[in-house]
């Protein structure tokens, strides 16, 4: 079987795409990028992204993982930096390459399984987690930021008694995986989907790596 799980540096350590393969979840996210035409509008990207916009570095390198049709991802683009997105989903990924040649933006994409990742120590400035939540890629996560890059986090919280879904953080659990970082901005709120308007219970952190 191929591995679409690792990543390669060139000598300069910028990130080169791996071997393309399927993953079985594709498929789902593969039809529904592909039938539901929600997905070929423009949406909004994060408000979180938006507002703290000011802090990404001018020109760095920005990995989105689980970018889905990129709104996060072609909003990073747009403010100049050079950005990696990565997903099981080639549709989503092909619908966010139209985009960014409409916008007159560059970013790379590679099909990419983030369950058991391995990316290069100190590789990227900047790592964006939006609506995805694998908790096994954290230290991948870790792995990948550089000292001083920036990690923002937004997910779904679990709120109500009962069983938790593998998918939903318990409340409270994000600054906790990264306490190890410098927090910048940790809250827990409601918001409404990007596409949908529909309120959400989430999870927001921006976090810093230490060391720098
Ligand atoms: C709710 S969408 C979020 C997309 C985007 N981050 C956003 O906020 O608009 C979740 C995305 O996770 C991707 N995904 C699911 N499992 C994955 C995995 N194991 N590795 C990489 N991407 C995955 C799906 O294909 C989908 O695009």
């Amino acid at each position: 079987m191929e591995e679409t799980n690792k990543f390669q540096t060139d000598s300069n350590h910028s990130l080169i795409s791996p071997i393309r393969c399927s993953h079985p979840d594709a498929e789902r996210w593969n039809g529904r990028y592909q039938s539901d035409g929600k997905y070929q509008q423009q949406g909004h990207p994060s408000q979180l992204l938006q507002d703290f916009a000011y802090l990404l570095p001018p020109g760095g390198v920005v990995l989105d993982a689980a970018a889905g049709v990129g709104l996060n991802a072609l909003f990073a683009a747009q403010q100049g930096m050079k950005v990696v997105a990565l997903d099981i989903s080639e549709v989503g990924l092909r619908l966010l390459r139209q985009k960014a040649a409409e916008l007159g933006v560059v970013v790379d994409t590679a099909v990419f399984d983030l369950i058991t990742p391995y990316f290069p120590p100190n590789c990227v400035d900047v790592l964006l987690n939006f609506r995805f939540l694998e908790r096994a890629a954290f230290p991948a996560y870790r792995q990948a930021l550089r000292p001083g890059g920036l990690l923002f986090f937004e997910t779904f919280v679990h709120t109500e008694a009962g069983d938790t879904p593998t998918y939903l953080l318990e409340p409270g659990e994000l600054p906790q995986a990264f306490a190890d970082f410098e927090i910048v901005h940790s809250v827990e709120t409601a918001v409404r989907g990007p596409r949908s308007g529909k309120w959400r219970d989430i999870a927001q952190l921006i976090a810093r790596k230490k060391g720098d």
